[in-house]
């Protein structure tokens, strides 16, 4: 059996990938390797992947109508698909708004009709986001909670995601879960994400920008965790008569943003210089996932804490850059 990773050069889904191939499982991965941030990180995830044994990659743009099909011919046997290729971030989406609509709401149909015409298919899980619960009062974000009222354009496209899912798994009975990540961090991690912007710019002796005066809160979620979540999911289809399910993954525990940038100075053994600025347009100021269901049906535990994250992502970076 094949599982079909899209995404696979990007942060989540290089390290899904590995998780797979080491229990056993044959691996296609896909990615169009985009430009969004250094292609050099990216290429060194591949690295880490090529040459595994059940491992094949294929690079393809999911915006591209029909590609997929045609390069998984029926040899493949893929039974099961984890969805993570996206244009990712918040920011981006304010000034780039058509990246989002080509590889969210474009590669979202690319891979729901590719699914629906796969003979034996039985199980697509896809990334969805905390974005798409925008500017909901209740905490923690559930969810049960109403979700119609994401801030910005990368959240929309989250929603439209998961409502488009819905509408594939009633009229095709597809069977898939929507997973809502918090925040992820860790070893490997993406460059336009705070854990590494700080890192990079303390290490560097340069300033930091601290977004609304440093009151925000994040659910952050270690990469280890999350892949856990991710094969967790995998592993356990919907039943039939509820087919389209979503989750919550995250850590359950939001962070201050003063206790992150303090980790950051303790690992890396310097103070960091901040500049105070206005909340950013499109965020919020704090997340925080309501695991209860992720738990019961599921069985998610996350376990690392961000005291015991940070050093290792820390010690990645140094190593990564030679530093
Ligand atoms: N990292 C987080 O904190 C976080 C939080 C919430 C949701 N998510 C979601 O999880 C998924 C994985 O996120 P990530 O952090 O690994 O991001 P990432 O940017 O590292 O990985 C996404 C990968 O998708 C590829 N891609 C983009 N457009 C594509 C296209 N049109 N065709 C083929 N490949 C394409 C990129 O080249 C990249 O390698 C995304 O769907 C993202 O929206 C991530």
């Amino acid at each position: 059996m094949t599982v079909l990773v899209t995404g696979v050069a990007g942060f989540i889904g290089c390290d899904t990938a590995l998780r797979l191939l080491d229990r056993g499982e044959r691996v296609v991965g896909i990615d169009n390797v985009s430009g969004y941030y250094s292609t050099r990180l990216k290429q060194a995830r591949l690295d880490r992947l090529e040459g595994r044994d059940g491992f094949t990659f294929h690079r393809i743009d999911l915006a591209d109508r029909g590609a997929l099909a045609a390069a998984l011919d029926d040899t493949a046997d893929v039974r099961r698909v984890v969805h993570l290729a996206a244009q990712p971030g918040v920011r981006h989406s304010i000034d780039h708004p058509f990246d989002y609509v080509d590889a969210n709401l474009a590669g979202h149909v690319e891979i729901l009709e590719y699914c629906r015409r796969r003979e034996g298919l039985e199980h697509l899980v896809y990334a969805s986001s905390s974005s798409v619960y925008g500017d909901t009062s209740r905490r923690p974000f559930s969810v049960a909670d109403r979700t119609g009222r994401p801030l910005s354009l990368y959240g929309a496209t989250k929603l439209a995601c998961e409502q488009m899912s819905h509408c594939y798994s009633h009229l095709y009975g597809l069977h898939q879960t929507g997973l809502r990540f918090f925040t992820v961090y860790g070893p490997w991690g993406r460059p336009d994400m705070a854990v590494y912007t700080f890192t990079d710019a303390i290490a560097a002796g340069r300033p930091i920008r601290v977004f609304n005066r440093g009151d925000m809160r994040r659910d952050f979620t270690f990469i280890d965790d999350i892949v856990t979540g991710v094969l967790a999911a995998l592993d356990n289809p919907p039943p039939a008569e509820a087919p389209h399910r979503l989750y919550n993954i995250g850590n359950s525990q939001p962070e201050p943003l003063d206790r992150l940038i303090g980790l950051i100075e303790t690992a890396l053994g310097k103070r960091a210089e901040m500049i105070m600025e206005p909340m950013q347009p499109g965020e919020v100021g704090e997340t925080h996932a309501d695991i209860g269901e992720t738990r019961r049906d599921l069985g998610f535990e996350p376990v690392t804490t961000l005291e015991s994250g940070i050093p290792r992502f820390v010690e990645w970076y140094r190593s990564y850059h030679g530093a």
